[in-house]
């Protein structure tokens, strides 16, 4: 049996299977992932998505979020996002976990969605916790080359994201799913960012299942039960046809 037929068995055969997705989902929407042969980090220093950073030079911090805001504004969900949310609607996928920060789960129709690693679309002040929308903070800072401060307390506004250096709010309510759930599909993640990565992990630790969809080897292959390097819309649509010839 190939890997998309062992791949939909498992996810008929699963009571709670969840997503887990990482940037490589949204390479085809045209955002850059951070680790892969195009990636972010290849480019810019990691240290820019830091809270040490924001502190240290707001205005340089802003420029690389600007940017990386541009790439993720226009952008529109693609087939494999699409692929989810139908699993979800037809009651194979229960919740995708997302380290995005893109809104295109949302946007392609899936309704749980947990974004652990926040929202770039929304902004909040690091002093009073007061929310703007990006759009502004991004219009300030290209009218006046200068990082938005909040107009309630003068504290510097950032992106409502999970930096560098931060704890993930959301990862304990990421964990509790994952501990209910027997199948986890991992689409376009290195899985080597922890807490994050944990999320398969729990899965495949509790005698669940764990498929991998990823260009690159990740450091969970060695325990996952079916491991698919194909790009991300093609090996969902190829999964999704061995559900129609069911
Ligand atoms: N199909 C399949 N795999 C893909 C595709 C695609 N179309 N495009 C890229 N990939 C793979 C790459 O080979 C890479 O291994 O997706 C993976 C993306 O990995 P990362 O760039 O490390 O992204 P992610 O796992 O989401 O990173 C986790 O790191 O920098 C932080 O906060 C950031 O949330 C992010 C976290």
């Amino acid at each position: 049996m190939d890997s998309y037929k062992i791949a939909a068995k498992l996810l008929q055969g699963a009571r709670h299977a969840i997503a887990f997705t990482g940037a490589g989902i949204s390479t085809e929407s045209n955002i850059p992932d951070f680790r892969g042969t195009q990636g972010l980090w290849k480019r810019f220093d990691p240290r820019m998505a830091s809270r040490g950073y924001f502190l240290e030079d707001p205005n340089g911090f802003w420029q690389f979020y600007a940017k990386r805001y541009e790439y993720i504004v226009g952008a529109e969900p693609n087939a494999a996002h699409k692929a989810l949310s139908l699993l979800e609607e037809e009651g194979i996928i229960k919740s995708v976990i997302t380290q995005n920060i893109d809104r295109l789960h949302s946007k392609a129709g899936s309704k749980s969605v947990l974004e652990v690693h926040g929202d770039i679309m929304m902004s909040r002040c690091d002093c009073c916790g007061e929310q703007v929308p990006t759009v502004e903070c991004i219009k300030f800072y290209r009218d006046s080359g200068s990082a938005p401060t909040c107009g309630k307390c003068q504290g510097g506004l950032r992106p409502s994201i999970v930096l560098f250096e931060e704890p993930p709010d959301l990862i304990e309510a990421a964990f509790n799913i994952a501990h209910r759930s027997d199948l986890c599909l991992s689409v376009g993640s290195s899985l080597c960012v922890y807490p994050a990565a944990m999320v398969p992990e729990i899965v495949k630790r509790r005698g669940g299942h764990l498929i991998i969809i990823n260009y690159d080897p990740t450091p969970l292959d060695g325990i996952a039960d079916i491991v698919i390097r194909e790009k991300a819309s093609a090996a969902l649509e190829a999964i999704l046809k061995e559900f129609d010839g069911r």
